[in-house]
């Protein structure tokens, strides 16, 4: 479905034959849309404004939209829709079995990496950023018609299991009882040895060599690490209610079996070479090069992110490929992709992009995995957040902090504040729709009946109409963009305008048409909200 702010703008750019910019209009007394097309146009050509303005006001052709085009101050053009024409967006809306979500004009193959975390550790406040933000992401492409692979890159591969493993020997250790906080509690024990203890430290380098060599009785115990950590993982993702399966999983180790070969082929076609000792590919404008096989023949992160790119493009033939991570390892990424490109591992027809998230901070502004030199864990927010409400509102709560900042800035884990519900909140807005579930659920006691939006004589109506018009645009928007918070803002304008819709415009206490178009306005936003919370993987219950 076409915008009535795009098919507006294509209008008055056949007349102009520059883009109008069109913007919603800064106060109602200017109409829905504002445009200083003619301000621009008068520049260009040495003539004043206001004759160029009244000169496009006659040659735009949009009677069938708006009322006669008004010109303000120096030149602006004003338009006022007809409110047919937003009752017709409102009611399209109501209809539309997808809302209103725009769909895609060509279906892309869009590989998400995210969650990603470590196996033999919880996971971590980063990790619940990348896991929120991803499933977002995944929600809002999926909607949009794309076909979306996620792709959980699981650490589950590295030096560390040599020790893991070692002590897990040394301990005799039952691993049928061990759980994912056992686990790393094992790790801490594992590393502390480490540092101190050469002969253990020696045994471990072995160990290493044992299980990348494929030793049995190595690769079992290893194994058995894997499972105990993928259950404490499906335990975070079943409680945060994010889409990831096991049959996301494609961990570090998955790419093993291709290090080799993609080292002999750079290397043979001279893109990879031997600097003190180790094989690298420098890319342009790179200072340091990225590392294929360290000095001791080891493979470590960029290698397989390298072949995780060519595994992605090539194999599961992806067009766009995303990955989320914190902001931190933004240089790795655009590296890595400079490789597997130089290398033609990927082509010009894949789009790759790192999408890096900032921190998250404790009240004392203080990032929250460093207080007290302890880690905080994923869970331990969420037991904090559902000390103060029920968990779909906990969830809300925390999810929609996650995403109604711009992505890269830091943000403050403020309990009280994320969970309050009023001002811009995830609470807030499930509380929005709950009260226009239980309008229209009163409506239905009083067997009031609705069908279309039909009468929008006033203002508070009509922006409530224009805003749920927009839904459609700002959801493209974020699937191209990646930025939620855009879709946070509107879904908060979209329950502002609903609430000042209730204070000035009486529901159930209009008659006739007047009621059943104002109840048809509330089931339209009610939807709507619903639909836009679901793709940010928030719930929107009827009772708050
Ligand atoms: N396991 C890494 C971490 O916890 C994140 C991996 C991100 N994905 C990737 N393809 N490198 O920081």
């Amino acid at each position: 479905m076409l915008s009535l702010a795009s098919l507006l703008a294509s209008r008055v750019e056949a007349a102009a034959g520059i883009d109008p910019e069109m913007r919603p209009a800064t106060k109602p007394q200017f109409g829905h849309f504002q445009s200083n097309v003619a301000l621009r146009l008068a520049k260009r050509e040495g003539r004043p404004p206001r004759e160029v303005a009244a000169d496009l006001a006659r040659r735009i052709d949009v009677a069938d939209l708006c009322e006669p085009i008004e010109i303000a101050g120096p030149g602006f053009l004003n338009f006022r829709m007809h409110p047919e024409v937003l009752a017709a967006a409102a009611n399209d809306l109501l209809a539309d079995p997808h809302t209103g979500i725009d769909q895609a004009e060509r279906s892309q193959r869009i590989v998400i990496d995210y969650s990603s975390p470590n196996v033999a550790k919880q996971m971590h406040v980063g990790h619940l950023r990348t896991t929120i933000i991803g499933d977002c992401f995944n929600r809002v492409l999926t909607a949009s018609g794309h076909t979306v692979i996620p792709q959980n890159h699981v650490g589950d591969w590295g030096r560390q299991f040599g020790m893991l493993i070692e002590q897990i020997a040394d301990e005799n250790l039952d691993l049928d009882a061990l759980d994912l906080s056992g686990a790393e509690a094992l790790y801490k024990r594992a590393n502390e040895r480490l540092a101190a203890d050469d002969a253990f430290a020696d045994r471990a380098r072995a160990r290493v060599v044992a299980l990348q060599s494929g030793d049995e009785a190595t690769g079992a115990i290893w194994s058995r690490l894997i499972d105990v950590s993928k259950a404490g993982f499906n335990e975070a993702y079943e409680r945060l209610g994010v889409l990831l399966a096991d049959g996301d999983i494609a961990g570090e180790s998955f790419y093993n079996a291709m290090l080799e070969g993609i080292c002999t082929d750079l290397e043979a076609r001279g893109i990879a070479v031997v600097d003190d000792e180790a094989l690298v590919v420098f890319a342009d404008g790179f200072e340091a090069p990225a590392i294929l096989r360290n000095r001791h023949g080891g493979y470590g992160y960029d290698v397989t992110d390298v072949a995780a790119l060519k595994y992605r493009a090539q194999t599961l033939r992806a067009d766009r490929i995303v990955y989320v991570t914190d902001a931190r390892q933004h240089h790795h990424f655009e590296l890595v992709f400079a490789v597997a490109r130089k290398a033609g591992y990927v082509g010009d027809e894949t789009s790759t992009e790192h999408v890096g998230y900032g921190m998250v901070l404790g009240r004392d502004g203080r990032p929250f995995s460093t207080r007290e030199g302890t880690a905080a864990y994923l869970i331990d927010l969420l037991d904090a957040a559902e000390e103060h409400v029920t968990r779909p509102i906990a969830l809300a709560a925390i999810k929609y902090a996650d995403l109604s900042n711009q992505l890269q800035k830091d943000y403050v884990f403020d309990v009280e504040r994320m969970t309050a519900t009023t001002g811009d909140t995830g609470p807030y807005l499930q509380y929005a729709h709950a009260r226009a579930h239980r309008i229209l659920t009163r409506a239905e006691a009083e067997r009031l009946t609705w069908d279309e939006v039909t009468v929008l004589t006033e203002p508070a109506e009509q922006n409530l109409a224009l805003l749920l018009s927009r839904f459609g645009e700002i959801v493209a928007l974020v699937a191209s963009d990646l930025q939620p918070h855009k879709l946070c803002t509107y879904l908060f304008e979209l329950a502002t305008a609903m609430s000042v819709f209730y204070e000035q415009c009486p529901v159930l206490k209009s008659e006739g048409e007047v009621c059943a178009s104002r109840l048809a306005l509330c089931a339209t936003t009610r939807k709507v909200l619903a639909t836009g919370l679901g793709l940010l993987g928030i719930e929107a219950p009827n009772q708050m």
